[in-house]
């Protein structure tokens, strides 16, 4: 496995959209490796491809110790609820901000193994969701952030 670098704000490709994954080859899985590596070094609950460059719809989410969440092609299917809390993210260090979230989010993505599969979570974990998969659309929590922290 290897650290990848995370890039910061003001970098294009964060603004891209990111592509489907269409076949799990070695090398996108040698790249989920390395992302939730990268993840857990940087001390972050979540990481989305475009944040290390590759423009592919693929994020990881750790919000359990030593359970990642490996989310490929995802998509959210269901949400309830309002939160609003303080978030923060690896691409725009040093700042926190207050986002307006669903509460309840429910996940629809292919994992690991190329199949599909649905996953539901609340609080920090439907965040950590909906902030990931924004990623995968060129969105940063700033941008629709109620209030920003620095
Ligand atoms: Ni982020």
């Amino acid at each position: 496995m290897a650290k990848l670098k995370i890039l910061k704000i003001g970098d294009e490709t964060l603004r891209k959209v990111s592509r489907k994954v269409d076949v799990i080859t070695p090398r996108i899985n040698t790249l989920i490796d390395d992302m939730i590596e990268t993840m857990r070094d940087a001390d972050g609950c979540g990481l989305a491809a475009p944040q290390v460059g590759v423009l592919r719809r693929i994020v990881v989410v750790e919000v359990e110790e030593g359970k990642p969440i490996v989310l490929i092609n995802p998509k959210i299917i269901a949400q309830a609820g309002v939160q609003e809390e303080i978030e923060g993210c690896l691409s725009v260090p040093g700042r926190n901000g207050k986002t307006r979230r669903p509460r309840h989010v429910t996940v629809r993505a292919m994992g690991r193994d190329g199949k599909e599969f649905e996953v539901s979570g609340s609080d920090l974990l439907a965040r950590a969701f909906c902030h990931e998969l924004d990623h995968l659309d060129g969105k940063l929590y700033i941008d629709e952030a109620i209030e920003m922290y620095d």
